[in-house]
């Protein structure tokens, strides 16, 4: 759960203070007063914005809270026009009935090697695969109608120093890549992730994009490379995989100021 929250407060308090203040909207009521609205995360930040207020001399008048579910909070890519189509593919958001189609592929050994889980079961499958929080982050490749892969892309707020909270809030995005084995060496992948760069770039305008995948998933970070993102972390026995290995792994990204131009065009191999 998130809260929602409307503090007012008497007299009209100066816009510039919302950094200050959470990153909550300052609006000025025409009864003489100010409401600060928008979510908190948690009783520690609201203890913090109470005392700033307090710092400011700004009397404190009411405090009203509404809790949001998570599956009501707004999702980052319903700013995105979907579906979105490529020279061959269609990328859509994700629903439900896609737990069957991609089951297929993902309960695959050679296809979970190097994934989170190797799901077996499939009513667990379905339940983890319908969770809200998951299908929102979750695309479908498809070709003529068929399921040939998914797609993940979480947005996420950057880490900043406290001030510059607001600033950061969903400014960044995680990407990765499954495709059904039956379709792979086709180029699939690529040209669905280099559509994914434009949607962070273009549509939701991310500062940076990251992926990060187990130093020996070579055709995962070949992909990266193929669209442009730059390996910059390499981290040392950090990941345990399921064969008990403790293994390596790549971080790649990409940030707006990088995007177009380091990226090679749709159609290149390489
Ligand atoms: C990672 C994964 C999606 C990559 O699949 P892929 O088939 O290699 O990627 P693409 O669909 O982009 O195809 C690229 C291959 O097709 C070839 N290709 C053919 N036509 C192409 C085209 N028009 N454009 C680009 N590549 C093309 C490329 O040369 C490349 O082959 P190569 O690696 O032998 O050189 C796939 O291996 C996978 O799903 N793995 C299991 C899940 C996984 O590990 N996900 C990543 C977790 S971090």
């Amino acid at each position: 759960m998130s809260t929602s929250y409307e503090i007012r407060i008497d007299g009209h308090l100066d816009p510039h203070w919302s950094t200050r203040l959470g990153g909550l909207t300052i609006t000025h009521r025409p009864d003489g007063t100010t409401a600060l609205t928008g979510p908190i995360a948690d009783q520690s930040a609201l203890h913090g914005v109470l005392s700033s207020l307090r710092d400011l001399a700004a009397p404190l008048l009411s405090i009203d809270s509404k809790a949001t579910p998570r599956s009501q909070a707004r999702d980052p890519l319903d700013r995105v026009a979907w579906p979105r189509t490529t020279d061959r593919l269609t990328i859509r958001r994700a629903v439900s009935g896609d737990a069957d189609a991609t089951f297929a592929f993902r309960r695959r050994e050679d296809v979970a090697r190097w994934l989170t889980e190797l799901p077996t079961d499939r009513a667990r499958y379905g339940d983890a695969f319908t969770d809200p929080q998951r299908l929102a982050t979750t695309l479908i490749i498809e070709r003529d109608g068929h399921v040939l892969g998914d797609l993940m892309l979480r947005v996420e707020d950057a880490w900043t120093q406290k001030e510059a909270q607001p600033h950061g809030k969903g400014r960044q995005a995680e990407l990765a890549w499954v495709l059904d084995p039956a379709h792979s060496g086709h180029g699939y992948a690529t040209e669905a992730a280099r559509e994914l760069l434009r949607v962070c770039f273009d549509d939701l305008d991310l500062h940076r994009v990251t992926a990060t995948c187990f130093a020996d998933n070579t055709p995962s970070w070949r992909l990266m490379e193929r669209i442009g993102l730059r390996r910059e972390l390499h981290t040392r026995a950090d990941a345990l995989h399921r064969s008990g290995r403790w293994m390596d792994t790549y971080g790649y990204a990409l940030t707006a100021p990088e995007w177009p131009q380091s990226c090679p065009r749709a159609g290149s191999q390489d």
